[in-house]
């Protein structure tokens, strides 16, 4: 969507708030020997409390309140048996929808201690996404956000998924402006306009290329497999950069 007024923008707002809140507090409860299960139940119970629906259900009828991904998961991983272990990686991803507006939000955490390579992964996972968000602004080209974030990911020796966008939000999940790259393409000469509303969300790995959907027809694998770790963010164009609608009360 293209926020035009006041209201707008505090309709989004509400309900980055709220996915954000969720995904916060579904990590902070997330520990060894919980299912998936019982971490989506958390988040399906605390979207319910602030009136939000979860916009995977809604839209495509995902088998779950939020998408948790575990290791070589790594997108879209449906909550269920699945126990929790310590030196796991695992990806929160909470989209919903109020009032008629939805946010997404998605970040991968630690369970306990991991390897160095993982730590370095998941502190640059979170500065790529940091990095694209820093090239939003009115008027520039929406490739410059996977130029950037290509060149981040070739210094220091990460490859990128090539095949999972980011994408507009705001009025449903996913809209215009559709797909958005988070690696370097050529051709695409959109730009960015005051007021437009999408996700920046790079998935950045020790070398996996590209995204495979699993036998249960959502879960996605890396190809080659290899770890993998996404950060999201919902974010309005500014004349001034990026508005971020998805923070947290307690970061
Ligand atoms: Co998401
Ligand atoms: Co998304």
């Amino acid at each position: 969507m293209t926020i035009t007024n006041e209201d707008e923008l505090a309709g989004l707002q509400a309900i980055g708030r709220i996915v954000a809140n969720t995904m916060q507090a579904m990590a902070r409860a997330a520990e060894p020997g919980m299912t998936t299960a019982e971490l989506d139940a958390i988040g399906r119970d605390l979207l319910a409390r602030d009136g939000a629906q979860s916009a995977p259900e809604t839209t495509y009828g995902f088998p779950g309140a939020t998408c948790i991904s575990v290791n070589e998961e790594i997108a879209h991983g449906i909550p269920g048996p699945r126990v929790i272990a310590a030196g796991d990686l695992v990806n929160i991803d909470v989209s919903a929808s109020k009032d008629g507006y939805f946010a997404d939000t998605g970040a991968t955490f630690r369970i306990g201690p991991v390897s160095p390579a993982l730590d370095r992964l998941c502190r640059d996972g979170r500065r790529a996404m940091q990095i694209g968000i820093a090239e939003v602004g009115h008027g520039r080209p929406l490739a410059a956000i996977g130029q950037a974030v290509g060149r981040f990911a070739a210094a220091r020796g990460y490859t990128l998924i090539r095949n999972l966008a980011s994408h507009g939000t705001g009025r449903a999940l996913h809209e215009a402006p559709e797909e958005l790259a988070t690696w370097p393409t050529r051709g695409d000469r959109r730009k960015m306009h005051r007021g437009m509303v999408f996700t920046v969300e790079p998935f950045l790995s020790l070398g996996g290329h590209h995204a495979r959907q699993g036998s249960d027809g959502w879960t996605l694998f890396s190809h080659p497999p290899a770890p993998v770790v996404q950060y999201e963010h919902t974010v309005v164009t500014t004349a001034r950069g990026a508005l971020i609608v998805t923070r947290p009360d307690q970061p």
